[in-house]
Formats: C-alpha cells, structure tokens, sequence
C-alpha cells in the first residue's frame, strides 16, 4: 500500500481521494473553546529536586491530573532538547527513506520488534487516516532499523532518557495512589516491561476537514510520552468535548494507559485522543509506550481494592493479547477497556 507521504507528494493533488474521507459527527466536531480547558502542567523539576513540601504538592497534582484529565504536560523534564529534536529529525529522516528501503520494515503483525506502514491498521481500517507509522521495541529488547545511519544511537540514547523520566513518573504517580515509589514498577516487573516508540508522520493535507490523522483510541500501556516536531494536532476527551492539546516546546505529553487504568481499579483515567492534520505543515509526533511484560496479565493492585466499596473493576488478559485486541480495529473509536 502506498504511504500517504507518496501520496501527499503527487504532483497537483488538490484533493483527498474518497478512501481517505471521513464523514464527521456533530460530536466529533464539539471541540471546547474554552482557554481554561487545557491539560495541567507537571514541573517535573519539583518532583526529583524540590523541597518535601514540593515533592508531596507535585505528586498531589499529579494524582489529580491523572484522575481529572488521563493527560498531563511534563516540563523542566531534564532530557536534552538537543536530543529531543535529533530523535525528531532522525524519524522524519526514516520517513524519507524511499518506499522500497521502508518495505523492508513493512511487517503486518503487531508483535513484530520494527514495523512500519501507513493508516491506523490498513489491512482492516474502512476509511484509511492521513498517517505513515514506524513502530520500535526497544525493550527489553533494543532494536532499530540500520537506516538512515545514525538513526540507531539517537535511538538508543533517546529510548534511554525516556524510560528514565517514565520509571520517575511512575514512582510520583505509585505514591499518589498511596503505595510506596517502587510499588508499581516491582508488582509490575517493569525491569522485563515493555517500551515501544511509535513515530508518526501527518504530511500536509489538501483538505484537512475531511480527513483524519489518527483515530479516536486510547493506548494500551501504563503511560505514553509523547513529543511533536512544535506543530499542534492532538486532541483529547475532556467531559464530553474534545480538547485541542497545545504544542509546548520541549514539553513532553503524558497520558495515562489502559493498563493503569485496570491497575488503579478505574481511579486513573485512560482518556480517548486522536490526531488531525492539516493544510501546511508535516507533524511528526513521537510516542513512547511504556509497559508490562508482554506476558503479563495485570489486575488492579489488591492494596487498592475492597470487597464491598471498590470491588475489582476489571479482569485482566495478557497485555499482548490486549494489544492484539486493539489492532483489530473493531473498536469503533473507543478504548478496548469498554470492550471487556
Ligand atoms: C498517539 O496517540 O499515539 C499520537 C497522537 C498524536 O499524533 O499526537
Ligand atoms: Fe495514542
């Protein structure tokens, strides 16, 4: 199937071919337009650095972000800007690849450890979204394609200082769920987990409102961390409106999984999103999912649960079936949990 970066470069295209328009909701088009509606801001300084006072008001305000929005803004993170932006340069450099160099990588399954391809899932979606994908595992097991040529050691160090400021978020958010810091990270054997950058590319679009860059979804792991190449296009579910989700530079974009959500017995929100695209400028956006160990079947954590005012809410399966589950596609824009 062609790319849709091939397509977005055919000479004289002025509009989007019928397999690409999507036929809009009146709720898909309820976007808040109210300044007071954007997802709160974690200094992630306060977190690691600042006074117990501090310390103990950031994971206050992070346990409510989580339970409020599923969505957070992560700042004064400490990995390099320069290194945010190679790992942008160097997935944009992937994309321009040529279409036989990325074929190479065009696996189907969604286990395999490098994966690139185009739409949400192209063998299944019914309308195709304006987005070509590069999927990575890289860990435990690291793995990078060998193109473009120092795509493998932006990689390495960029999946590194990621995970790094994931594991610290998730101590902040296992202490505001009122367990100890490692709580998560040990009940979850996280040392074994999974981490998958998923790097999307939105060419320029030649009619943006009728197509779709990605689809409503929600992710499937314990957090995502996400960065953009400075151009705006995610969106998020807030009480009912969707909620345009500003691109801050350097900022990173955090959201809560499904499976804290089924950790947190429901407490945690994982919140549907998706992505638009527009008339002139490429978005790139970076996602890095962190998660169990592929074999695991995580629960909601005993401590957080009791039999009679907060029975377990959720029965686990093996987080890769439940990726399996997602891809599927048959999930009609909402999230795989309100399929169990
Ligand atoms: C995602 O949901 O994984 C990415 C959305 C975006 O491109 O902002
Ligand atoms: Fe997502």
């Amino acid at each position: 199937m062609i790319s849709i970066k091939a397509l977005a470069e055919s000479p004289g295209l002025t509009s989007i071919p019928p397999t690409y328009t999507f036929t809009r909701s009146p709720s898909d088009e309820a976007v808040s337009d109210d300044p007071e509606d954007s997802i709160p801001i974690i200094d992630f300084s306060l977190l690691t650095s600042g006074t117990p006072d501090q310390r103990s008001q950031t994971i206050h305000h992070l346990g409510k972000a989580c339970q409020d929005w599923g969505f957070f803004m992560v700042i004064n993170h400490g990995v390099p800007e320069s290194l945010m932006k190679a790992m942008a340069d160097a997935c944009g450099e992937f994309f321009n690849l040529t279409e036989e160099e990325k074929r190479e990588y065009g696996g189907k399954h969604v286990l395999d450890s490098i994966r690139c391809g185009t739409s949400f899932n192209a063998s299944v979606d019914k309308v195709l979204f304006w987005r070509d994908f590069l999927k990575i595992f890289v860990h435990p097991q690291f793995h990078s394609p060998s193109k473009p040529p120092a795509f493998r050691e932006i990689l390495l160090e960029y999946s590194k200082r990621s995970r790094e400021l994931a594991m610290e978020l998730l101590k902040g958010i296992s202490m505001s769920l009122g367990l100890g810091d490692t709580h998560i990270q040990n009940a979850l054997n996280l040392e074994l987990g999974l981490q998958l950058l998923a790097a999307n590319l939105y060419p320029p679009c030649p009619e943006p409102e009728l197509a779709m860059g990605m689809p409503p979804h929600s992710d499937h792991g314990l957090l995502t961390l996400l960065i953009q190449n400075g151009i705006s296009g995610l969106q998020v579910q807030h009480q009912g409106k969707w909620v345009n989700v500003n691109s801050i530079p350097n900022a990173f974009v955090v959201n809560v999984g499904d499976h804290m959500e089924i950790m947190s017995n429901g407490k945690y929100r994982s919140i549907v999103h998706r992505a638009f695209v527009n008339k002139k400028a490429t978005r790139i956006s970076i996602a890095t999912v962190i998660g169990p160990p592929l074999d695991t079947v995580v629960g909601p954590v005993p401590e957080l649960v009791n039999r009679e005012t907060n029975a377990p809410a959720y029965t686990g399966i093996k987080y890769k079936e439940y990726m399996q589950l997602q891809q599927s596609n048959q999930l009609d824009g909402k999230s795989c949990l309100d399929h169990e």
